[in-house]
């Protein structure tokens, strides 16, 4: 098997660090490396140790560049990256002027080939190794984006938005085409290579209660697929669920009675929780995904970070393209700090780096397989560059320790910060 050796700073994760002490959770070595063998991590360790015994290895060293495990997005939508930072709108008027009209385009496949390539490339200049997307209502878009995710050897999560009402016509399946669609696109494309399948109610206001229960018979079914949704991101969308919904005992509920609640599950944005909610949310082992710059950009509301964290929930962290206004991992990490602060906690770099790694691995539920920098993890590997621009260098020289030199780059950094990005153990050109 090829083998071949990164040298770097590593910056990896034993615990969660949002939970405990985050000294007890980092793994960081000024002089470390990477001993990659075929697709996979072999071993991390002190650079002269691995080099002394591996000495036919070829050597990348890249200094005292930060070599992290690939950032790992947990929500995104990639049709929408056409019309990312669309103007002046809140959640309902954001869906109807400007993105149903463009997952409406998605109908030809030649475009969803051409958006899903694109939203690809675009993460892989962000560093991020792996994106968990919606696609829309149509099943080519779901082809085209797992399509272009295999050619990049990426290991992806999408699914076929369902929606069948409070939508455009041409933007409505049914209750049963849902359902076959999903079925079809689930058996073609889940555990095929590094895809899975995630089945894929848009938000219970777009779908009637006979969806979501087909919806729900068919995770039964496929107990193993994750199910991705949304859940209490703005207060009108809540309003708007109680009015649809009047049986039901709050907005998580609406997805429990139809059997869209569970330990597979993903709920993005999750902003204005019930402590019912938090709870049921906490027993089942489900996971919030947190979507900080969407949440700013379209004024949902403050996610409520470390009570969830000390609450017991997995969380995720993602960029919700194109509501959330930026394709960068830390850029997003930016505004989760941003947004720590607003509710009085300063996230340390480390749990910004371990929310964009292990914790949104952890939320679906690919713990040491990717977002790890560990033994036996896949080798989707960001190398960032902690001085990339002339604002972030000159703040860099002063640092103190490996955080202080790494924290301008999450605050500042954007695309050109990616020093190099490998996928599967192969170095992306
Ligand atoms: N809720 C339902 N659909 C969407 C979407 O596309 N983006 C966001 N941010 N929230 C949603
Ligand atoms: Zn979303």
């Amino acid at each position: 098997m090829t083998k071949q050796l990164l040298l770097g700073q590593t910056l990896g994760f034993s615990g969660n660090p949002l939970t405990g002490d985050w000294r007890d959770a980092v793994n960081v070595d000024s002089a470390g490396a990477v001993l990659i063998e075929g697709d996979r991590i072999a071993q991390i360790g002190p650079a002269s140790a691995l080099r002394a015994a591996h000495p036919d290895a070829p050597v990348t060293d890249y200094g005292d560049a930060l070599i992290s495990a690939g950032f790992v997005d947990a929500h995104m939508h990639y049709p929408q990256t056409g019309m990312i930072a669309s103007w002046g709108k809140q959640l309902i008027d954001w869906l109807n002027t400007y993105t149903f009209p463009e997952e409406a385009r998605f109908g030809d496949p030649a475009y969803a080939d051409e958006i899903a390539g694109r939203t690809l490339d675009l993460a892989l200049d962000h560093g991020t190794t792996t994106l968990t997307s919606f696609c829309t209502i149509h099943p080519a878009s779901v082809d085209a984006f797992f399509g272009a995710a295999s050619a990049r050897n990426m290991a992806v999560i999408a699914g076929k938005t369902c929606m069948d009402r409070n939508a455009p016509d041409n933007l409505q399946d049914t209750p049963q085409s849902a359902y076959d669609d999903s079925k079809s696109l689930l058996e073609k494309w889940h555990g095929v290579g590094r895809a899975q399948y995630a089945i894929t109610p848009r938000f219970s206001p777009t779908s009637t209660p006979e969806q979501l229960v087909a919806l729900g018979a068919l995770w039964a079914e496929h107990p193993n697929c994750l199910m991705q949704t949304h859940l209490s991101e703005q207060l009108p969308e809540i309003e708007w669920v109680q009015g649809l919904f009047p049986e039901a005992r709050d907005y998580l509920d609406t997805y429990e009675s139809y059997g869209l609640l569970g330990e597979r599950g993903l709920y993005g944005h999750a902003i204005h929780l019930t402590p019912r909610e938090i709870d049921r949310l906490r027993e089942v082992g489900a996971a919030v995904v947190h979507c900080p710059t969407s949440n700013t950009f379209i004024g949902s509301g403050l996610f409520d970070l470390m009570g969830l964290a000390k609450a017991g929930l997995s969380i995720g962290l993602a960029t919700d393209t194109g509501g959330g206004s930026s394709f960068s991992m830390l850029r997003t990490m930016a505004a989760a700090y941003e947004i720590g602060q607003l509710r009085g906690m300063a996230l340390h770099p480390a749990q910004l780096m371990w929310l964009a790694t292990e914790g949104s691995a952890q939320a679906l539920h690919m713990s040491g397989k990717i977002g790890h920098l560990g033994a036996g993890a896949m080798a989707d590997i960001t190398v960032l560059d902690l001085a990339s621009t002339r604002a972030i260098s000159q703040r860099h020289a002063r640092a103190t320790d490996i955080w202080d030199a790494l924290f301008p780059t999450i605050m500042m950094g954007d695309d050109r910060a990616i020093r190099d990005v490998y996928v599967a153990g192969k170095r992306r050109a």
